[in-house]
């Protein structure tokens, strides 16, 4: 496995791939990787002849008092992980190295798509993700790039992205991993205390509930108040307990399919989930 930490030095690194007609994976992350991430890159090696994966810290979808200088940085323990599973090249460039100008002066934003969920509470977020998916894509050219859908919102927007600009990818999303009491694994989950860490199960504990209890017969808007309501009692604070069509459009109350999303603190440790909800049988 190599790690490259400049773009002509990656650029070298796949030529040879790129020549003999190898294909190319690509798994952007952050960092600090967990399970989560690792299913992703397993899941590349599975139809890719060389992945990789890179780990940067984008600091532009991060807001100004969110947590970009606090944010877990563990290359060494990453680096390690990466190659137990088979990672071929890691990219793990400076911020000066993605952004030799600064301040950033070029916007991708897509919009409609941001306007909701994660992109309402985080202004300019997805803006960020968008032009440092882009960025990346551009710089790796790979042939599959491949995102969890714990992160549901980003997934469409990179999608829509992709469709929008004409770029050669094709975006595989995954399913979210969990530990074993349910909670999505999260770089941010090391943030949590013991006592946070022993609550936070109930995120997904509560979005299985309101699946059972739409099943039952009760209508979405109560079960989200009621979804809402005992997490607020557990001591979560509220950002959004909402519901959309897997196409991230208002649920229309003929609708039988949606995706129930939760976004909540624990003190300052934002978590978000999400459960695809279907009422009827195929
Ligand atoms: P990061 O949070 O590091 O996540 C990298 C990828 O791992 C994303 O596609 C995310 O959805 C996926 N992932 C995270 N937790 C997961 C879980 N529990 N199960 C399955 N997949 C999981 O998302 C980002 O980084 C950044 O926004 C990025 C796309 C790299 C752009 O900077």
């Amino acid at each position: 496995m190599k790690t490259e930490t400049s773009v002509h030095g990656l650029a070298a690194s796949l030529h040879t791939a790129r020549s003999a007609k190898k294909v190319i994976g690509f798994v952007p992350t952050m960092g600090n990787l967990h399970e989560g991430h690792l299913s992703l890159v397993r899941e590349a090696k599975k139809i890719c002849d060389v992945v990789v994966v890179s780990i940067f810290v984008n600091p532009t979808q991060f807001g100004p008092n969110e947590d970009f200088e606090n944010y877990p940085r563990t290359l060494e323990q990453d680096s390690q992980l990466l190659v137990d599973v088979g990672c071929d090249i890691i990219f793990a460039p400076s911020v000066d190295q993605m952004y030799v100008k600064k301040p950033v002066i070029t916007r991708i934003q897509v919009t409609e798509l941001t306007e909701i969920l994660c992109g309402a509470s985080r202004p300019n977020h997805f803006d960020g993700v968008a032009l440092i998916v882009t960025k990346l894509f551009n710089i790796v050219q790979p042939h599959y790039a491949f995102f969890g859908q714990k992160d549901f919102q980003q997934v469409a927007v990179v999608k829509q992205l992709v469709q929008d600009l004409n770029l050669n990818v094709e975006v595989i999303a995954l399913p979210t991993v969990r530990a074993e009491d349910g909670l999505a694994l999260s770089s941010r989950n090391v943030y949590l205390s013991v006592e946070q860490r022993a609550i936070a199960p109930l995120i997904y504990q509560s979005l299985l509930d309101a699946e059972r209890t739409l099943h039952e017969g009760e209508t979405l808007a109560d079960v989200l108040a009621q979804t809402k309501e005992r997490l607020q009692a557990a001591g979560f604070t509220i950002d959004y307990v909402e519901a959309f069509t897997p196409h991230l459009h208002f649920v229309q109350s003929t609708d039988k399919e949606f995706v129930l999303f939760v976004a909540v603190k624990l003190g300052t440790t934002r978590l978000i989930d999400n459960l695809y909800v279907k009422l009827i049988k195929d």
